[in-house]
This record gives C-alpha cells, structure tokens and sequence, in this order.
C-alpha cells in the first residue's frame, strides 16, 4: 500500500502537521510507503483503488484556500511572510491535478485553523470534493488549530496529528487492507 500525504502551507503549519501525520502514519504501517509532498508539487501516480491520500490545507475565510485569498494573505496582520511557491498553487489544484493524473482511491483530509469558534474549516469541504470525484473517504475530516495566522500550531496539536494519523493507518491495517 502508498500513502501520500499531501498539504497546502502558507507559513509551515500545516506542513509541520502534515509531517506529523505521516509520522503517525509510519509508525502504525511501517511496510507501507509514506511519501510527503507539498501541493505545487502533488505525485504523479495512477493510484491503486486501496493506496490512501491524505489531503490537508489551510482554513482560508471559513473554507478550502483560493487564489484569491492566497494573493490576499500578505496583508493580513503580520502575514507578510506567505511563501511566495504556495501562493499560486493550493489544494484546489492539487485535487483537479488527481483527478486528472490518477485513479481515485481511498482518502482522509485534514485542515489548519485558528482555535475560535467562527473558525470555520476547509477539512470538510476538501473531502466533499475529493469523494464528488469517486475517492472513498475514510476518516473523519479533522481539523488542528493554529495560534494565529502565522502560527505557530496550539500545544499538543503535532501530538494529536501524528496520533490521528496512527489510528488511521491502524484502522486500515486492522480491516485487512494490507497497510501493514
Ligand atoms: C487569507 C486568510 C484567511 C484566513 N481565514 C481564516 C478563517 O476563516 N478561519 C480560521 O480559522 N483561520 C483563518 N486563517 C488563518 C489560517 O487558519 C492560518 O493562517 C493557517 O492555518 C496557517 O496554516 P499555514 O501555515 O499552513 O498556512 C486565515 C488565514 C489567511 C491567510
């Protein structure tokens, strides 16, 4: 079994939580391979229907990023520092470039969002649109909270990736679905 673990990253914390998921991922399936790859750089693979994607970005105006709201976060206060490579290209893109270039499979999703109630969240949406184009998902999407626009991730959150990435790696070892 593959498993890709792909994010879109502004400021680096939702790549850092990215890297704990497979961390997680790893360690409960450690025969399976774990590759990690930022979304302007998603794989080329024709996947097989039981690899795993697990696909995560940023809570960007309470849903998915947009071209626009990436062009806009340099103005945000104290986000001057949005890496300039994400800017153009986010999760969005990285799902019209799967469909595209590979068999759908089985995914999970991820998102990073501020810890207030109004937050939002893109986790949801990007698993709407993953399973509109036949991926079969299977883990509550999940969100992981930031401390501010730039980060970095709330305590215990890279903790809590990497668990979540475990215990979805281990369910899909213990269905017998040969991520072991
Ligand atoms: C343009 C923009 C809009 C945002 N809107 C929201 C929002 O609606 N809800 C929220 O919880 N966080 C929002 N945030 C904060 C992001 O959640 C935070 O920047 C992100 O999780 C950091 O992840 P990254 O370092 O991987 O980019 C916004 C950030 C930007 C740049």
């Amino acid at each position: 079994m593959h498993i890709d673990v792909i994010y879109e990253s502004l400021y680096g914390n939702t790549a850092a939580i990215a890297k704990a998921i497979a961390e997680g991922i790893h360690e409960a399936a450690p025969n399976a391979t774990v590759e990690v790859h930022e979304a302007s750089e998603p794989p080329h693979v024709a996947a097989n229907p039981d690899d795993l994607v697990v696909l995560g970005g940023p809570t960007h105006a309470w849903r998915m990023s947009t071209a626009a709201t990436r062009r806009n976060a340099p103005r945000r206060p104290g986000g001057a520092n949005a890496d300039a490579t994400t800017r153009r290209l986010g999760v969005r893109e990285v799902i019209s470039e799967l469909t595209r270039t590979s068999r759908p499979c089985r995914a999970a999703t991820f998102d990073t969002r501020l810890g207030v109630r109004w937050s939002g969240g893109a986790s949801r949406q990007i698993a709407r649109q993953l399973r509109r184009a036949g991926y079969e998902i299977v883990a509550r999407p999940e969100g992981f909270v930031v401390t501010s626009t730039v980060g970095p991730v709330a305590p215990g959150e890279l903790d809590r990736a990497s668990q979540w990435g475990y215990q979805l790696a281990r369910e899909l070892v213990v269905s017998g679905n040969g991520a072991s």
